[in-house]
C-alpha cells in the first residue's frame, strides 16, 4: 500500500472510531416503583387520557417542610395563579395556617371574592382602574368586604390617582399597597419624587388607606451565582425596601409603623432570603409547592415534584419511522443514536412540560412536535406498551395546571379527589 494510501485508512479508521465513540449510549429503564404505583392508580381509576396528578403527600410534605423553612418568622402569601384551583389553594391554606392570598387578574379576583369571602387579597400586578372599577360594580356578595380584606396595588403616581377618583367617585374606601421595584425593573415605583407624590395623594384623600408594599424579588435568585453578584442585588432590595416604608411611614403615620402594615416580598426561588429580620413581613409562594422543573432549584433542594402529566401511550411501533420521503433519515436517526430507535405516539403532548418517567424518553426534534399525538423516542428499554402510561413534570404550574380540566388527586397510591380548576386566564 502506498504511504499516502495507508494514512487515509487511518485517517477514516480514526475518524469511524471517534463516530463510533461519539454514538449517544442507550439511556431508559422502565418506571421506577413510584411512577408504576401512579399508572396502576390512575388505571383503577378508569383514567385514559391525559390527566393533571396532584400527589398530595408530597405536596403536604412541601407545606410542611416550607412552613418549618419560615418557622413563624414572616407570614406567608400564597400566589393563586401558580396554584389555580380553589380546592388546591383551599387544601395548602389550611395546612400552612394561612388566609393570604395573592391575585393577578380581575376573573380570580371576582371567583374569590364570590366564593371564598374570607380569604385576604393582594394583588400581585396593578390592574387598569377599570377592571377595579369593574369589581365594584360587579360584586354581588356582601359577605366579602373590600375595604378590609382586599388590597390593590398600585404602581406609581398617576394610578394612585386614578384610583382616588374612582374611590371618590364611589364613595369606597380602598387599601392600597404599594408596588416597590426592588431591582427587578419590571415596574412599581422606581424614584423617590413617585413615591412623594403618591404620598401626598394619600394624605389628600381618607378614602385611601396605604396598607404595605409589595417588592418582588426574584431577579436574584436568576443572577450569576459569582461572588457578590446576588448578595449585591439582595442588599439593595433590602435598603430600597427600607427605606421606602420607612419614608411612608413617616408621612402617613408620624413614624410609628403600624402592626397590620402587608410588607409582602419573595417568590418560590428567593423566599429563604428572608427571616423576618429585615423590613417584610411576609413572603407570597405558590409554584415551589408543587415544584415544576423551572423550580429546580439549590433553593428549593428540600422540596420534592407535586405534580405531573400522565398520558397514555396510542401507539408503540416497532421502530421509528420517518414519514415516507424522508424514511432515510428516521434510518440514520435509529443507526445513530438507539434512543431513537423505538417511537411512541402519545395521547396529546407539545406542553410546557418535561418527560420524567419512564426514563430516556424526549420528543423528536426530526419528528417535530404535536398537540395531538406527540412523538416520543426511546431506546425500547421502556418496555412501553399501547395504554401504558408516560409521566411528565409541568416546567411550570401557572397556566399548565389548568390545561387537563379536573386535576386528579392521589394519596396513599389511590386516587381520592378530583379538584376543579379556575379557568386559563392570563
Ligand atoms: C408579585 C409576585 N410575587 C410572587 C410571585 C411568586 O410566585 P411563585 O412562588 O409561584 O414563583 C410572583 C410570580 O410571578 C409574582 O409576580
Amino acid at each position: 500500500m502506498k504511504r499516502r494510501t495507508m494514512v487515509a485508512a487511518l485517517g477514516a479508521g480514526l475518524v469511524g472510531a471517534g463516530a463510533l465513540a461519539l454514538h449517544p449510549g442507550q439511556r431508559g429503564a422502565p418506571h421506577a416503583p413510584y411512577f408504576a404505583r401512579m399508572a396502576a392508580a390512575l388505571r383503577a381509576a378508569g383514567i385514559a387520557t391525559p390527566t393533571m396528578v396532584i400527589d398530595r403527600d408530597a405536596l403536604h410534605n412541601n407545606a410542611a417542610q416550607v412552613t418549618r423553612n419560615i418557622a413563624g418568622r414572616m407570614q406567608l402569601r400564597l400566589v393563586a395563579k401558580s396554584l389555580p384551583c380553589l380546592p388546591l389553594l383551599d387544601d395548602l391554606a389550611a395546612s400552612m395556617r394561612t388566609d393570604r392570598l395573592m391575585v393577578f387578574n380581575l376573573p380570580y379576583l371576582q371567583q374569590l371574592a364570590e366564593q371564598r369571602p374570607a380569604f385576604d387579597l393582594l394583588l400581585g400586578k396593578p390592574l387598569p382602574v377599570a377592571a377595579a372599577a369593574a369589581f365594584y360594580q360587579n360584586l354581588k356578595t356582601a359577605t366579602f368586604n373590600p375595604s378590609t380584606k382586599l388590597q390593590w396595588l398600585i404602581d406609581g403616581p398617576q394610578r394612585l390617582a386614578q384610583y382616588r377618583d374612582l374611590a371618590r367617585q364611589r364613595h369606597q374606601a380602598m387599601r392600597v399597597n404599594i408596588e416597590l421595584d426592588v431591582g427587578l425593573h419590571r415596574g412599581g415605583v422606581a424614584d423617590s419624587s413617585a413615591l412623594q407624590q403618591m404620598l401626598a395623594i394619600f394624605k389628600s384623600e381618607p378614602l385611601l388607606e396605604w396598607s404595605g408594599m409589595m417588592g418582588y424579588d426574584a431577579h436574584i435568585a436568576k443572577l450569576p451565582d459569582l461572588p457578590g453578584v446576588r448578595s449585591g442585588a439582595f442588599e439593595h432590595a433590602t435598603s430600597v425596601y427600607r427605606d421606602w416604608t420607612a419614608t411612608a411611614t413617616h408621612a402617613l403615620h408620624a413614624g410609628a409603623t403600624p402592626a397590620d402594615l402587608t410588607l409582602n416580598a419573595g417568590g418560590s426561588p428567593t423566599y429563604r432570603l428572608h427571616d423576618g429580620s429585615k423590613t417584610p413581613n411576609e413572603v407570597a409562594l405558590g409554584s415551589a409547592l408543587v415544584k415544576p422543573t423551572d423550580f429546580d432549584l439549590d433553593s428549593l433542594h428540600d422540596l420534592a415534584p407535586a405534580a405531573f402529566i400522565a398520558t397514555p401511550v396510542i401507539k408503540a411501533p416497532p421502530e421509528f419511522l420517518m414519514p415516507n420521503g424522508v424514511e432515510w433519515l428516521g434510518s440514520l436517526a435509529r443507526m445513530w443514536d438507539a434512543n431513537q430507535r423505538r417511537v411512541y405516539f402519545i395521547y396529546g403532548g407539545n406542553w410546557l412540560a418535561n418527560p420524567v418517567s419512564p426514563e430516556g424518553l424526549a420528543p423528536s426534534g426530526l419528528y417535530g412536535p404535536s398537540s395531538n399525538q406527540q412523538a416520543m423516542l426511546g431506546s425500547g428499554a421502556q418496555n412501553l406498551q399501547m395504554d401504558d402510561f408516560i409521566f411528565f413534570r409541568p416546567r411550570q404550574s401557572e397556566s399548565v395546571l389548568q390545561q387537563f380540566g379536573d386535576i386528579v388527586v392521589m394519596e396513599a397510591g389511590r386516587i381520592t379527589q378530583r379538584w376543579p380548576v379556575l379557568p386559563a386566564m392570563p
